[in-house]
């Protein structure tokens, strides 16, 4: 069953580097696409051939699982030819520039390059120097796009709207483009957004971003309607950041006592890779109140809608 898609909403741009530069309308555009691959991704047959003869990229210059391999079943489920390449087997260890590395890639034609790169700006950089459209997988601590876009998805099937929500992400915002994607999407759609976490993890100035601010799991987590967690990001740390995991779990990890604190009935969600025990408990992880699989579910519906509507916009299309 090869079943049209309703929605012909397109994207007249030609890369995703950042939600920073998407309307209100184009997010809902996007959603609503997405909502129809949700129903697709569900049945047996799950292929559609609207990016038939594409070429896509993943060029992953930072180690992925969830991401690129969501990537990888969105292209493939509407017909691109996927390419994986991660930077372990590449030539940026011999010195190659990521310049080098994009002009190589752009000389054989691809039509959709998907990047995640270590540093903020360097999609952005890239997107440049080729001809095709450019995904931005994630850039640092910069932009996670469709990280935003399928975590809006999630709250949005499961609360009816984003507007008028409280959004507590809570933990170490410092590091994460996750929560930098959320904060500006989930503001550009009229929800209340907090940040919480210690002073240590919260970027300087946060609130310029149009949050709230706390320190401390209590009051940031009363009324909330979504409790979103962050990972601890150890690996992008340069000297001490916490006291120790178990001091951090006691004030800053989600468990069941903590979550008492937010609306009943209040929805959690986490982008993974989890730290059980250090930023969030198994049992709320596992719990009914958890979104993190559908998460993963709309992630790949996401992803084919970021892909479909680009793909509408390609040369040739
Ligand atoms: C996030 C990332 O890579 O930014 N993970 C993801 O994309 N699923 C968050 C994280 O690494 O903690």
């Amino acid at each position: 069953m090869n079943i049209a898609s309703k929605s012909t909403f397109a994207l007249s741009r030609r890369h995703l580097l950042g939600i920073e530069a998407l309307t209100a309308e184009e997010i809902i555009g996007l959603l609503d696409l997405a909502e129809e691959f949700v129903e697709l991704n569900r049945q047996i047959e799950k292929k559609r051939t609207s990016l038939r003869g594409r070429t896509q990229i993943n060029l992953f210059f930072e180690n992925s699982t969830r991401t690129q391999s969501s990537f990888e079943l969105a292209g493939k489920r509407l017909g691109a030819d996927v390419m994986n390449m991660s930077v372990s087997s590449s030539s940026m260890n011999k010195g190659e520039t990521l310049i080098d590395t994009a002009i190589t890639l752009n000389a054989m034609h691809p039509d959709i390059i998907v990047v995640r790169h270590q540093h903020s700006g360097a999609v952005e950089l890239l997107s440049r120097k080729v001809d095709c459209s450019v995904i931005n997988a994630g850039d640092g601590a910069h932009e996670h796009p469709t990280q935003a876009l399928l975590d809006a998805l999630t709250i949005r099937r499961n609360k009816g709207r984003l507007d008028r929500l409280t959004v507590a992400i809570c933990g170490d915002v410092l590091h994460s483009r996750v929560a930098r994607s959320n904060i500006i999407l989930l503001n550009r759609m009229g929800a209340r957004v907090r940040v919480v976490g210690p002073s240590t993890l919260l970027p300087p100035a946060v609130d310029r971003l149009g949050v709230e601010v706390f320190h401390d799991m209590r009051a940031g987590l009363a009324d909330a309607d979504i409790v979103m967690m962050l990972r601890l990001q150890r690996e992008r740390m340069n000297g001490s950041f916490i006291p120790s995991t178990q001091e951090y779990f006691a004030y800053f990890g989600l468990d069941s006592k903590k979550l008492a604190f937010a609306k009943p009935g209040a929805l959690v969600m986490h982008p993974g890779p989890m730290n059980r025990g250090v930023e969030i408990s198994s049992d709320v992880a596992d719990g009914a109140q958890s979104l993190i699989r559908e998460q993963v579910e709309m992630g790949v519906a996401v992803r084919m809608a970021v892909l479909e509507a680009l793909s509408r916009n390609l040369p040739n299309a």
